[in-house]
C-alpha cells in the first residue's frame, strides 16, 4: 500500500493536504519511524498521485496495518453484564456536549457504574455520565439526574447547528431531538422577520434563527430564571444581540408584544395549544405559527387542527394550514408533532 512520508515537523501540514485531496485512507493505521510519519493514502486516480508528488511528498510502499474496528459500549459490556441485563439496557443515550445521560431500567440498578465506564471507554469525547433519576416534570420541564462516572459536572457546552449552548442539564430543559426542527424553522425565516419564541429555554430556537438572520429580531420568553440566565449567556456566546430575552410567563408578557410577530414558535408540546390567545395577540395581521404538541398516532393532526379552527371561529380570524410533520414517536400511541399554519387576521374564519 502507498504511504506518504513526512518529517515530524511537516506531518500536520501533509496530513491536512492529504485530507483536502480526500486521499487519506481511514481504514489503516498511521505509522511512525524515528523521524518520519507515514500516512496511508488512497490513490484512486493518477491525478491525485501526481498532485501529492508535486507537493514534494515522497510516496513509499509499506505493508498496511489495519485499524481495529471501533468497539461500542455494548461490545465492551459483553461478558460484564448478563444477557438479561444487556437486554434490559436501553440502547443509546442523550448527549449534551460531552455529558451523556443514560436511562437505568430497574433491572440494572447497581450495575450502572459498569455501563457508565463502558461508555467512557468507548467514546473518548464523553467525559461525564449521568443517569436519569426521574421523569421530566413540572412547569419547567426538567428532571432529576444522578452523577455516575467520569468528571463530576452538570453544566454542558453543547454545539448544535453552528451555535453553542451552555446550560445546567438539571436546571434547564434542552432536547437535542429538536435539532432538525430548529434548522428547519430557521430555513423558513425571512431576512428581516420579527419572530416570537415562546417557552425559549436556554435559547436554542431564538439564537439559531438570530445567528443566521442577522437583521431579524427575535423575542424569546422563558419562565424559568435559570433558563433565562443561561439564554442571556448564550446570546453573548453566539454574538446574537438581535435576540431579546424576556423573563416571565407568556400569559403576562405577550401583551407587551401585541401585533409584533411575523412568526411565532410554540415549542412546549405538553400545553402549547392552551396559548392560542397569546399567539393571536402577538401575531401581525398575517403570521406563521409553528406549534408543537403530543398527538394520537392514529390521528396526528386532527385534534390540533380542530382546536385551532375552533379558536379561529371564536375569535374571528382565518387560518391556513401549511404543513405538518412527526418530530418523533413518543409512546406506543402518541407522537410529538409540529403543525405549521398561518393566522390571517381580518379575514372571515371558516366555520369550526
Ligand atoms: C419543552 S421546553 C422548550 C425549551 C426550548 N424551547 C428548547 O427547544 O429546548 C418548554 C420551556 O417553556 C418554559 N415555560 C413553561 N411554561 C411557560 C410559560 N407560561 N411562559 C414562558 N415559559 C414557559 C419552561 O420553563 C421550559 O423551559
Amino acid at each position: 500500500m502507498f504511504y506518504a512520508e513526512a518529517s515530524e515537523k511537516d506531518a500536520e501540514r501533509v496530513r491536512r493536504n492529504l485530507s483536502r485531496l480526500d486521499a487519506l485512507d481511514k481504514h489503516n493505521m498511521v505509522q511512525h519511524s524515528d523521524s518520519y510519519v507515514y500516512f496511508p493514502v488512497n490513490i484512486s486516480d493518477a491525478r491525485i498521485k501526481k498532485l501529492i508528488e508535486k507537493s514534494g511528498v515522497r510516496l513509499v510502499n509499506k505493508a498496511a496495518i489495519a485499524k481495529e474496528p471501533r468497539r461500542t459500549y455494548y461490545d465492551l459490556l459483553d461478558g460484564k453484564l448478563t444477557a438479561t441485563e444487556l437486554n434490559a439496557l436501553t440502547r443509546g443515550f442523550d448527549l449534551f456536549g460531552d455529558i451523556a445521560l443514560i436511562d437505568v431500567p430497574p433491572g440494572l440498578n447497581g450495575r450502572e457504574a459498569i455501563v457508565a465506564r463502558a461508555i467512557l471507554q468507548a467514546n473518548h469525547r464523553i467525559s461525564t455520565v449521568l443517569a436519569k433519576a426521574g421523569p421530566i416534570s413540572g412547569v419547567f420541564r426538567t428532571r432529576k439526574m444522578r452523577f455516575i462516572s467520569g468528571k463530576r459536572r452538570f453544566i454542558a457546552l453543547h454545539r448544535e447547528n453552528g451555535c453553542t449552548f451552555r446550560f445546567d442539564v438539571r436546571k434547564v430543559f434542552f432536547s437535542t431531538r429538536f435539532a432538525f426542527e430548529r434548522a428547519r424553522v430557521t430555513s423558513l425565516v425571512g431576512g428581516r422577520e420579527r419572530v416570537m419564541v415562546m417557552f425559549a429555554g436556554a435559547g436554542p430556537f431564538a439564537i439559531e434563527i438570530a445567528k443566521v438572520h442577522k437583521k431579524s429580531r427575535v423575542v424569546a420568553i422563558e419562565l424559568n430564571k435559570f433558563g433565562y440566565e443561561y439564554m442571556k449567556g448564550n446570546i453573548l456566546l453566539n454574538k446574537t444581540p438581535n435576540v431579546i430575552p424576556v423573563l416571565g410567563d407568556v400569559r403576562d408578557k405577550a401583551k407587551d408584544f401585541k401585533g409584533f410577530a411575523d412568526r411565532i414558535i410554540m415549542p412546549m408540546p405538553k400545553s402549547s395549544e392552551t396559548f392560542l390567545d397569546e399567539a393571536l395577540l402577538v401575531a401581525k395581521k398575517r403570521a406563521v405559527v409553528h406549534i408543537y404538541t403530543f398527538a394520537p398516532t392514529a390521528n396526528q393532526f386532527g385534534p390540533i387542527k380542530a382546536a385551532i379552527r375552533e379558536h379561529a371561529a371564536r375569535n374571528g380570524y382565518k387560518v391556513r394550514f401549511l404543513s405538518g410533520r412527526t418530530v418523533r414517536p413518543y409512546s406506543a400511541v402518541e407522537a410529538e408533532i409540529v403543525l405549521d399554519y398561518e393566522i390571517l387576521k381580518g379575514r372571515k374564519p371558516k366555520r369550526a
